[in-house]
């Protein structure tokens, strides 16, 4: 669907890789360019006509974000650089304030980095206890195994919406009723949902979301980080400094902006920020739910074929996602990996950042297809056929 929109794609590459970063079409293309061509100023800083624009294009973006996730006010939309960083905010600004020796923080083994190490650290700090959800056979989260975990300490869950490598979509909805019924708050890494689902963050009830421009069609080095008004109010902002403060003088008397300036110090990342929003009324137009039932039916047709294949390991043959993670017997993953790359098929390998993930599944390393609406069937064919025939990978993979 829509490769045309594509130019990275005119000379034959096979980009398999969206979970790491998707690729750019040609309207957020022009859209950065233009602003680095045609109103390169400053947000938020300037009271002539150019900056005013910036200001008007800045904002307009953030409104983009608001309705494509649903959210109920436009404070609730802070640009960050991406899940990363909204997640760190989270952790440190909020949830370090709030935490006290002896409370629970709820995870999986499955999560990415971003969302486990930050709680590491603030276990430690504070005295928390980290507590894993336990996974299913399928490596799936179901909400008999929340309700096991739960109880009086509980203060937070931190689950992904969808997983980076078992591409499991979790149920957010039931288990943010749950978690509040308990008085625990849910934090979601939406990086691989949010370009891929539909997200409603007022019908979920969830209390943060995190989520990056660069996997949804945006430029990299912008992100999101939404909180309810309430719950971001009481974010201490881990970055001070100018366009987040109304004053201060030199006895420290310091006076912040309201929301979300307050926080977003310094000069933001503009091009970003108004690159993300062209890409949301790009994903719009081509509508999430077209998305994901292309995604669905590539992903069987895919797993379908793989699973023929005596030397072909899948790790997640069950998911709704796009991500397929598997290993071809006894070679490298990323060995296999540079073999595809000799026909220009991208595909990531390792561990893909979720270290814990091992721990649950007993397999360090993995290959990891991640599709977007852009695949096609073609493009599965070539990677099949390259894949079934194991004396070719160790041939050629050297
Ligand atoms: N988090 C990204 C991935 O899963 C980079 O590949």
């Amino acid at each position: 669907m829509h490769r045309q929109d594509f130019p990275i794609l005119k000379d034959g590459l096979i980009y398999l890789d969206s979970g790491a970063t998707s690729l750019k079409p040609q309207c957020v293309i022009d859209k950065i360019t233009e602003y680095y061509r045609d109103y390169s100023a400053n947000a938020h800083r300037g009271d002539y006509d150019l900056s005013l624009k910036v200001d008007y294009e800045y904002e307009n973006a953030r409104d983009e974000i608001k309705d494509f996730i649903n959210a109920r006010y436009r404070e609730e939309i802070v640009f960050t650089s991406g899940s990363t960083d909204s997640l760190n905010m989270i952790a440190t600004g909020f949830f370090r304030q709030y935490l006290e020796e002896g409370d629970e923080i709820v995870i999986t083994k499955s999560e990415h980095a971003s969302n486990v190490m930050p709680w590491f650290r603030l276990a430690k700090e504070i005295g928390c206890k980290i507590v894993y959800i336990p996974l299913d056979d399928n490596y799936y989260v179901t909400i008999e195994n929340v309700k096991r975990v739960i109880n009086e300490n509980t203060k937070l869950i931190a689950l992904a919406e969808i997983t980076n490598v078992v591409g499991d979509i979790r149920p957010i909805k039931e288990i943010t009723k749950l978690a509040h019924d308990n008085n625990a708050f849910v934090v979601v890494d939406g990086a691989q949902s949010v370009p891929h689902l539909k997200t409603n963050v007022v019908d979920s009830d969830i209390d943060f979301l995190a989520f990056s421009g660069h996997k949804m069609c945006g430029p990299t080095g912008i992100g999101v980080l939404y909180g309810k008004k309430e719950l971001l109010d009481k974010l201490i902002p881990t970055n001070l400094g100018g366009g987040m403060n109304e004053s201060f003088d030199d006895e420290d008397n310091v006076y912040l902006k309201q929301l979300p300036h307050r926080l977003e110090a310094g000069t933001p990342n503009i091009a970003g920020a108004i690159g993300l929003g062209q890409a949301i009324k790009y994903l719009k137009s081509i509508g999430l739910e077209n998305i994901h039932k292309h995604e669905v039916s590539l992903r069987k047709y895919l797993v379908d074929n793989l699973i023929k294949i005596p030397h072909i390991d899948i790790i997640n043959v069950e998911s709704d996602s796009g991500i397929v993670a598997f290993n071809v017997d006894g070679i490298f993953s990323q060995d296999v990996a540079y073999y595809l790359n000799k026909y220009h098929i991208c595909v990531r390998a390792g561990n893909h950042c979720a270290k814990v993930l091992k721990s649950a599944t007993n397999v360090a390393n993995t290959l990891r297809v991640s599709l977007y609406f852009y695949n096609t069937k073609e493009e599965i064919d070539l990677l099949v056929k390259l894949l079934s025939d194991k004396n070719k990978i160790l041939r050629e993979m050297l």
